[in-house]
């Protein structure tokens, strides 16, 4: 459903950029090695399809692949909505500011501030699974569990356990004030093509808004999580393009509509430490914003 954006940036990369491509070798591991191109995406490296082993870890790891590329109709139990994993882990969780999944197997256990505990690979895949794909989690003993940890741990290869060798999650912008009509304006000329007149996606873009797309707990229904991600990869045809103001303007705007609700979710951050912009009460503070 989305493959044609993508593709077209490679095609504006390949034509106008080939003797741009830049590669920088600077970190620990040899999967660390970076791209950048013309836009000013950087890429890290995955493993060459050439090292996943035969047999039935190979098999494991490429369906772990397919999973998240094609996660709706994989697993309809388990997805809520129309987002695939790589929605939001663009190109396949190589791209840096899109929370890149390259050496994310490095990085678990991790102790989480939103459940006060420590989470597993696993804990943090189903976080995903329920409130971002607004679904059900997968059992941690599942083959598909398996399958995508596999790939994951793929991706991580040659990266060093919990030396924070790789870049990860979405940089996070300093917090603006922004002008929620502003936003309409700009969601009309800049991101509708794509993603509907109401947010509802079309086959250039996934939903943003409404029951198809992420719940009321996802990290990207925070305003400033959502205004990263759209400054950093926003529009997908010219990342780049819009100013800080203007991506808080469009988070705002898209969040403002409804979309799911999250049973529980009064129990995130229990020491009661929620970050302000998170939109909904927790134990412990009382407003959202
Ligand atoms: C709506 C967008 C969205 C979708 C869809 C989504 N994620 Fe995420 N994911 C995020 C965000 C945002 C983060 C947190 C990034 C940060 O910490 O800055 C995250 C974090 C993660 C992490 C931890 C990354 C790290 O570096 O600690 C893993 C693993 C992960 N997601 C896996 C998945 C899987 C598997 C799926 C599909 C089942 C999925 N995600 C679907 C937005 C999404
Ligand atoms: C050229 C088509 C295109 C345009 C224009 C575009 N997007 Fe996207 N957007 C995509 C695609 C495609 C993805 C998912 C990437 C994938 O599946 O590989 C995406 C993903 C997203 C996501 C994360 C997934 C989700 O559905 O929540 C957000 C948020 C988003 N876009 C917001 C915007 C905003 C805001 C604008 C306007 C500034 C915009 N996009 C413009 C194509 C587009």
């Amino acid at each position: 459903m989305v493959g044609r954006p993508l593709l077209l940036l490679v095609t504006v990369i390949t034509t106008l950029g080939a003797c741009e491509i830049a590669r920088t070798d600077d970190t620990v591991a040899g999967s660390d090695a970076r791209t950048t191109d013309v836009a000013g995406i950087v890429r890290l490296s995955a493993p060459a399809d050439s090292e996943i082993p035969s047999g039935a870890l190979g098999e494991s790891i490429r369906r772990g692949r397919a999973l998240l590329a094609a996660t709706p109709d994989s697993l309809p139990h388990n997805v809520g909505g129309q987002l695939r994993c790589t929605s939001c882990h663009l190109d396949d969780g190589t791209r840096v500011n899109a929370a890149p999944l390259v050496g994310v197997y490095a990085r678990f256990p991790q102790f989480r501030d939103r459940s006060n505990s420590v989470a597993t690979i696993q804990d943090r895949v189903n976080d995903c699974f329920e409130r971002s794909m607004n679904g059900r989690a997968l059992a941690s003993d599942s083959r598909e569990m398996r399958d995508i940890v596999a790939w994951l741990a793929f991706l991580s290869r040659g990266i060093p356990v919990h030396r924070d060798s790789t870049p990860r999650g979405i940089p996070l912008l300093a917090a603006m004030t922004p002008d929620t009509a502003a936003g309409r304006a700009q969601f009309t000329t800049t991101c509708a093509a794509c993603h509907g007149m109401e947010g509802q996606g079309t086959p250039a873009g996934p939903p943003l808004w409404g029951p198809k797309s992420y719940n009321i707990g996802a990290s990207m229904a925070r305003l400033r999580t959502a205004a990263s991600f759209i400054k950093y990869n926003m529009p997908n045809d010219r990342p780049g393009t819009l100013t800080a103001q203007q991506a808080f303007n469009l988070a705002a705007y898209v969040n403002s509509h409804a979309r799911p609700d999250l049973a529980g979710k009064e129990n995130d951050w229990p020491r009661g430490d929620a970050p302000s912009d998170v939109p909904y009460a927790t134990r412990g503070r009382s407003t959202g914003n």
